[in-house]
């Protein structure tokens, strides 16, 4: 087992993590999962800083759910605002002050590398909880989690990404994180202007992943295995024209669905806005609000882990 490895690192990337590191998490996520009492009073007296600079309601509230179900606290912010971030404190200070308080910092910045300079003035780990468009490592180990549940396995598997590829963070981290499996065809679904950046392109060519871009999800959906929806990223346009114009260019409602396999699985990070009509919700290979629920036992193992209690 690696998981004593995990004691007192850090999470800013996805590939932080080995794939060994990174599946015996997995095991430990479902063995929370199957017995709620494991680990339950593992993190007493232990504290968890979450430092949320943009709002978040998943990825915070399973960070302190997952805390305080192992018995730890919890204190911090949920909007730069209420923090001396406000008052013109820089954010190695700030990390400063959080690392004399906490035993690990769960932080979400607007500012691509944030987590990476705090990670660099932290005495204590720092969690990547999203750094502009750039990661979203613990969204990952959600994503991955999920589809490790629901098919059993992550190999052999056609994936397709829609919606925002540009700006989706998620996007990014997963991405990067599936090109260390076997097998994995990624479809990747946007118009021009939203495509995956570059840098990701390379890394997948590099690892020589098997690649399409296209424009069409009607025409692809029915070669997918798991479709990863994601919303247009309206907080990082610089024009709302262009968001307006952009924000409903793709939705998964039952028309669309009906072409696909009977077993995909349709992932979403949420929040939704209109990319996955209501009327999907009731649908058997809808899997969000699950992927959500896993996301909390991912960060159970992932704090125990990082605590160095397991
Ligand atoms: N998936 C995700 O990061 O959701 P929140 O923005 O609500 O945390």
């Amino acid at each position: 087992m690696a998981l004593s490895d995990l004691k007192g690192r850090s999470l800013v990337e996805p590939d932080d993590f080995t794939l060994e590191e990174t599946e015996s998490l997995f095991l430990l996520a479902e063995k929370i999962e199957k017995d709620v009492k494991y680990l339950r009073e593992s993190c007493r007296g232990r504290l968890l800083a979450t430092l949320f600079f943009e709002p978040s309601t998943r990825t915070r509230l399973s960070f302190e759910a997952a805390m305080l179900r192992l018995g730890g606290s919890c204190l911090g912010f949920a909007e730069p605002g209420s923090s001396s971030a406000s008052k013109g404190e820089s954010l190695a200070d700030t990390i400063r002050m959080a690392a004399c308080y906490a035993d690990t910092i769960v932080m979400r910045n607007p500012k691509e590398g944030a987590a990476l300079l705090a990670s660099r003035y932290s005495d204590v780990p720092v969690i990547n909880a999203g750094d502009g468009g750039h990661h979203h490592p613990t969204q990952t180990l959600t994503d991955l989690l999920t589809i490790k549940r629901l098919s059993g396995k992550i190999e052999n598997l056609t994936v397709g990404f829609c919606g925002d590829l540009r700006f989706g963070r998620t996007v990014h981290s997963l991405a990067k994180s599936l090109a260390r499996y076997k097998n994995i065809k990624m479809i990747f679904i946007s118009p021009a202007e939203l495509v995956l950046p570059d840098y990701l392109k390379s890394i997948l060519k590099k690892a020589n992943v098997d690649f399409e871009e296209r424009e069409n999800l009607d025409k692809s959906i029915s070669e997918i295995d798991v479709l990863y929806m994601t919303r247009v990223q309206r907080e990082r346009f610089f024009n709302e024209d262009d968001y307006i114009r952009l924000k409903d260019i793709y939705v998964l409602d039952s028309g669309k669905i009906a072409l696909a396999k009977k077993n995909m699985i349709v992932l979403h990070p949420l929040p939704r806005v209109n990319e996955i009509s209501v009327e999907i919700d009731s649908d058997p290979r809808a899997a969000y609000f699950k992927q959500a629920k896993y996301g909390m036992y991912a960060r159970m193992a992932l704090l125990a882990s990082i605590l160095g209690v397991v």
